[in-house]
């Protein structure tokens, strides 16, 4: 168990500041547990992008994941691919896992991440895992040659508005190509929303604030710049 042993070594050093972060990260902690992996770490090397703006793996709260699975069971949308932009150590793919996705996909720039988040996938306990299957992909989302179309997308704030403008502007070419499907996103720390929003600017969206804001976007061909 390295990382209870982490997460109390702090909690002795410092107990007043980690009275917040430490009790809120031994929760995180049993989470883990409950799925049969660990997503703690956090000292990957932030690498070098297309874009130039990635960010550092930092797994989102399973609260915010929580709040969003309650919204996909409200929506009755369908649960066919789940992409998890930047899927660092996994804890997403595992979390969402349960809800029946036919297919999953992780896509991760840094090969040590990815890594971390085959083995983690290996692990989650059978009785979790309802899904068809989990694939993760070391590649930069701009170099990934995957087709988004029909998909849910899960982004934690995994890079800048450069990265998230280029991005935009494929997903924007694969539904007019496709423009009887849609895309949903699903976004924690929306930083760079308008970046999407330049591209989509007719795009549904519904915002989610508190201590880990979110927003979910439902894309299409008819809500894309003419
Ligand atoms: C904030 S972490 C989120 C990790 C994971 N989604 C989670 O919630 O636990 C963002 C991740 O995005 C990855 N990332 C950043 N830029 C990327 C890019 N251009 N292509 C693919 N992955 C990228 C980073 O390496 C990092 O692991």
């Amino acid at each position: 168990m390295p990382y209870l042993g982490y997460i109390l070594r702090k909690i002795a050093q410092n107990p007043l500041h980690a009275a917040g972060s430490g009790w809120k990260n031994l929760a995180e902690y049993f989470l883990d547990r409950r799925i049969g992996v660990s997503t703690f770490r956090r000292d990957f090397r932030i690498m070098q992008s297309t874009g130039g703006d990635s960010k550092p793996c930092q797994p989102a709260p399973y609260s915010v994941m929580a709040a969003m699975a309650d919204h996909m069971r409200a929506s009755g949308c369908a649960r066919k691919v789940f992409v998890d932009v930047g899927c660092g150590a996994g804890r997403p793919l595992a979390y969402f896992s349960s809800l029946g996705f036919e297919r999953m996909v992780g896509i991760e720039i840094n090969p040590a991440a990815a890594e971390l988040a085959r083995e983690n996938l290996r692990r989650i306990k059978k009785s979790w895992d309802k899904s068809g299957g989990i694939e993760v992909l070391t590649t930069d989302i701009l170099a990934s040659g995957v087709d988004f179309t029909g998909a849910i997308l899960y982004l934690a704030n995994p890079f800048g508005r450069t990265t998230m403008r280029a991005f935009a502007e494929r997903l924007k070419a694969q539904l007019l190509a496709h423009p009887e499907q849609e895309i949903l996103v699903y976004y924690v720390l929306p930083l760079h929303v308008q970046a999407l929003l330049e591209v989509f600017p007719k795009a549904e969206r519904q915002s989610f604030e508190g201590a880990d804001p979110w927003q979910f976007l439902r894309l299409s061909a008819a809500a894309a710049t003419g």
